[in-house]
């Protein structure tokens, strides 16, 4: 008699998503992800159109990657760079990656992108009541800079604004290729380092706080 197959064991480790550039054909399923990441106001597929269209070429002032493990899309980041500020558009992971890291390697990849577009300051919005995604920010050594209100519609809800005044002190330099084709870690930076999380970050200044590099509503 044959002796049954034993069953297959599942991996014990599970697959690192790998980080690479974002293509057109990857819009439909980032949409998937975006329409379960942000309910309220996920972006159109033109908008994601709009940003790729300015993501090639000597003239470029977008650099969007997205993350796969397993054949899946689980996680999507994008920035915007123009006169030197660069602008994080979106980012975000699929619920079952989140607190693995893959939000600050995305992160990392953005604030890398910065350096190269030679920005002095990267900015962001942030929902004020997104506490996770703050502190995530936070350990990079953004700061709040802001608040605008009623960013977020239809659900009135402000936004906080971050800024990180010196992206190349928080990532290590490298070529945009180099970093997709392997993302640098997280920066963990030592307790007390400019980088760490301060322990009671200082309350955000009402009041003007420069405009975002579009008029898209940004995520991150
Ligand atoms: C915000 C978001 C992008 C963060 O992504 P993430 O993959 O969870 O990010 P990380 O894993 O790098 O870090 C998140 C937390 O996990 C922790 N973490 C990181 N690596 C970890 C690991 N290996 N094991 C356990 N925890 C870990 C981090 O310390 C951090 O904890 P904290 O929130 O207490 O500081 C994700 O939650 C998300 O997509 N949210 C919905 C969309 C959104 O809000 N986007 C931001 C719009 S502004």
């Amino acid at each position: 008699m044959t002796p049954a197959t034993p069953p297959a064991t599942p991996s014990a480790t599970p697959e690192v998503p790998v980080v690479r550039e974002m293509r057109w054909w990857d819009i439909e399923r980032v949409l998937r992800l975006e329409v379960d990441l942000f309910p309220e106001d996920a972006w159109s597929p033109g908008m994601f159109w709009s940003e790729l269209a300015h993501a090639r070429g000597p003239a470029a002032t977008r650099h969007y990657v997205v993350a796969e493990a397993g054949g899946r899309l689980v996680g999507y980041a994008g920035l915007a760079a123009v006169d030197r500020t660069a602008d994080v558009q979106t980012i975000a992971t699929a619920r079952d990656h989140w607190g693995t890291g893959l939000g600050a390697r995305l992160l990392t990849n953005l604030i890398t992108a910065a350096t190269s577009f030679e920005c002095r300051e990267v900015l962001l919005e942030v929902r004020v009541d997104n506490r996770r995604a703050q502190r995530l920010y936070e350990r990079f050594g953004f700061e709040p800079i802001g608040i605008r209100k009623g960013y977020y519609q239809p659900g009135n809800v402000d936004a906080l604004v971050m800024r990180l005044a010196d992206p190349a002190a928080a990532a290590e330099p490298a070529t945009p290729a180099a970093s997709l084709a392997a993302p640098s870690p997280a920066p963990s930076p030592a307790p007390g380092s400019p980088a760490s999380v301060p322990s009671s970050a200082p309350g955000p200044a009402q009041g003007s706080v420069p405009s975002s590099v579009q008029g898209t509503k940004t995520h991150g």
